[in-house]
């Protein structure tokens, strides 16, 4: 049968992999596929290192745009990343007929709405298994596995830098800014780490993520967003006495009144499976009626892992390439018209319990100020946490670990701590999740 010819944009880290893997399973690749999928026509701007990856098996050109309108290719896989050039030769693609392949997780959480919309206008599929968790199905598994459920909750450790900065603070008790250099040193962390560090990235991937989980539109601006540069190695240190330990989770939850997209430093369970997930690896913690908890695990970067998710996409577009329009898994899996405008939910609005922490006068009565304050609030405590002073010293760390409140209260209540006398400075806050149900 005649071979589907993809056109690659961008031959770097993963587009390296997505050649090497689909020229190594070749064989298997096409039996799934039921006919050979192959990289005709590269488009970089290294015109010299696309020559000798492809070795002459494909053309190479560094005219981009060229390529998205060339007649003979049936899918372009987009591999360039950012919001402006790749977004004009996605909708140049699309308006050219071709299919779409994308890792580009930033373009489809800002631009996603308006990149479907073309799509379904001019029948043609946009695939971006490789956007959330690199080598993890979990695009598919949201999108067709659990389509029997009505999704509750999602949770996931979605973004490797960070988690690997974590393990490393937590392992070796270092300073955020000193684990980050290490990182960087080591490869794992870009030289401009900001979308990582600040949680950029993990809230591109959990905004694609709820949308498929709960048939809403693509809205990155509403979501709230918090990253790991504040994080303490002290604060990892108390979570992990109270039996805890803080990872940086994107999360998406339904409510009655619409959905919290968030994503922030979390203490979670040590006991939870996903408070294991270490170093750079990546994993994803959904909640649906029907089948209660699921957990996908896996690398969520690299050449050959996000190549496995890029080459999922050729062959499933591939198999419904002939398929009516009408009759292929719709993008954010619930039928374009059938999207609902559940709102997401202001910060303020968010229900969770919380990590609180304060320095505090170490003398009698400044406790019971403390917890006057959360019981006016109606904030209930869960844990309490009280280091020892040390020789000499007249003030304290106090840890406070509460039941689920609302973010509005907690901020109330947090300010009225702070202006107490005997309490000095901010207090600390992170969120924390039971992640049971
Ligand atoms: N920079 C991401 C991470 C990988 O650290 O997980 C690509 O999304």
């Amino acid at each position: 049968m005649k071979p589907m010819n993809v056109g690659l944009l961008g031959i770097g880290t993963v587009g390296g992999g997505t050649w090497t893997v689909l020229t190594r399973n070749q064989e298997e690749i096409t039996r799934r596929a039921g006919r050979p999928i192959c990289i005709t026509a590269v488009a970089d701007r290294d015109l010299e290192r696309a020559r000798q990856l492809t070795g002459g098996q494909a053309t190479v050109t560094d005219d981009a745009f060229a390529l998205v309108k060339d007649p003979a290719i049936d899918i372009v896989v987009e591999l360039i990343g950012g919001y402006t050039t790749a977004k004009d030769l996605v909708m140049m693609a699309i308006e050219n007929g071709k299919h779409v392949v994308t890792a580009n997780k930033a373009l489809l959480a800002v631009h996603g709405n308006e990149i479907f919309a073309a799509a379904q206008r001019k029948g043609v599929m946009v695939a971006f298994e490789a956007a959330v968790a690199g080598g993890i199905p979990i695009i598919k598994a949201l999108r067709e596995g659990l389509s029997a459920n009505r999704i509750q909750w999602l949770a996931g450790i979605i973004n490797g830098t960070t988690n690997f900065i974590l393990s490393e603070m937590r392992d070796k008790g270092l300073a955020f800014a000193d684990v980050l250099k290490e990182a960087q040193r080591l490869g794992y962390a870009e030289a401009d780490p900001t979308f990582d560090i600040e949680g950029i990235d993990a809230a591109h991937k959990a905004t694609l993520m709820a949308s498929i989980a709960f048939g809403i539109p693509v809205q990155f601006d509403k979501a709230y967003i918090e990253g790991i540069t504040q994080l303490q190695a002290m604060d990892i240190r108390y979570a992990e006495q109270l039996g805890y330990r803080i990872k940086l989770l994107g999360i998406a939850k339904r409510k009655i009144n619409g959905v919290e997209l968030r994503v922030h430093p979390t203490l979670i369970p040590a006991k939870r499976l996903i408070a294991n997930v270490e170093g750079a690896m990546n994993a994803v913690l959904v909640w649906g009626d029907a089948v209660g908890a699921t957990l996908y695990y896996g690398k969520g970067a690299g050449a050959e892992p996000t190549a496995s998710a890029v080459i999922a996409d050729l062959v499933d577009v591939t198999r419904l390439h002939t398929a009516d329009p009408q009759n292929r898994v719709p993008h954010l899996a619930f039928q374009a018209d059938q999207l609902t405008d559940l709102p997401v939910l202001p910060i303020e609005e968010v229900e969770t319990a919380y990590y609180l922490r304060m320095r505090a006068a170490d003398k009698p009565g400044v406790l019971a100020d403390i917890t006057r304050i959360l019981a006016d609030s109606a904030i209930s405590i869960d844990a309490l946490l009280q280091r020892e002073p040390e020789e000499g010293e007249e003030q304290t760390d106090i840890v406070l670990l509460t039941h689920v409140a609302r973010e509005k209260a907690v901020n109330a209540a947090m300010a009225a701590i702070e202006a107490l006398d005997t309490v000095h400075g901010k207090v600390t806050r992170i969120r924390l999740e039971e992640l049971n149900g």
